[in-house]
C-alpha cells in the first residue's frame, strides 16, 4: 500500500526541501509544489461518472467527479499541505487533528479536533512527516472511530519504522509519499530528513 512519488520534479522538490540553506518563505512554496504532486497521485483513481454537456459545436457525454473528499491535516505542519487540495477540489471538506510530539518522548498528545461528516467521502489525511507513525496511527484511529471508511495517508518524508507501524495498524490504508528515507535517529527525527517540518514552515 506504499506509492513513492516517482517524478523528477518531485525530486527536484524534495532536494530543495532537504537544503537547510532553504529560508520558510521558498519552504512552504516547496512544500506547496510537493503537496499538489502528491494530492494527484493519492486521487488518481477517484470515481467520476458520466455528464451531458454542450460544448459550442455538439453534445457530448464528459467526466465528472463522483466522490466526496475530506482531507483533514495532522497540525500544525499538515496544514502546509492543505492548498493544493482544496485549489484542486474545490468542494473539499476539511477537518483538524492537532497531536503535538512531545519532544523527549517522541509520543503524540491530542489537543484539537474538528471534523466534517466522513461517510462516503474519501478522506486523506496530510502529514508531511512520518517518523515512528505515532501520530498518523493516531489520526487514523480517530477518524475511523468517526465514520471514515476509505483513508488515504499523505506524507513528504516517511520513513521505515512509520509505514510498518501505519501498515500494521491501518494495512487497508494506501500511503502516498514523495520519498522512504533511511531510518529514524535517537530522538526520532527522520535521516536524512528535513529537520523538523513545522520549524522550517514556521520560521520557528
Ligand atoms: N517531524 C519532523 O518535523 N521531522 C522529523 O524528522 C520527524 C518528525
Amino acid at each position: 500500500m506504499l506509492h513513492v512519488l516517482d517524478h523528477p520534479l518531485g525530486a527536484h522538490i524534495l532536494t530543495r526541501l532537504r537544503d537547510r540553506a532553504t529560508p520558510p518563505a521558498a519552504f512552504r512554496i516547496l512544500a506547496y509544489q510537493v503537496s499538489l504532486l502528491l494530492a494527484l497521485e493519492a486521487t488518481r483513481d477517484l470515481t467520476t461518472r458520466d455528464q451531458v454537456v454542450e460544448t459550442p459545436l455538439e453534445k457530448i457525454v464528459g467526466r465528472v467527479l463522483a466522490k466526496p473528499l475530506a482531507v483533514v491535516p495532522i497540525l500544525r505542519a499538515g496544514l502546509g499541505m492543505v492548498q493544493p487540495f482544496t485549489e484542486l477540489f474545490p468542494d473539499v471538506s476539511v477537518g483538524y487533528v492537532g497531536l503535538e510530539r512531545d519532544h523527549v518522548t517522541a509520543v503524540a498528545r491530542s489537543y484539537y479536533q474538528k471534523l466534517p461528516p466522513l461517510a462516503g467521502k474519501r478522506v486523506i489525511v496530510v502529514d508531511p512527516m512520518l517518523a515512528t507513525g505515532g501520530s498518523a496511527v493516531q489520526a487514523l484511529d480517530v477518524l475511523r472511530a468517526e465514520g471514515a471508511t476509505e483513508l488515504f495517508l499523505v506524507c513528504i518524508v516517511s520513513a521505515p519504522e512509520g509505514v510498518r507501524a501505519v501498515e500494521a495498524a491501518h494495512p487497508s490504508v494506501p500511503i502516498f509519499t514523495a520519498a522512504l528515507d533511511r531510518e529514524l535517529n535517537a530522538k526520532k527525527y527522520i535521516l536524512p530528513g528535513l529537520g523538523d517540518f513545522g520549524d522550517r514552515l514556521y520560521g520557528t
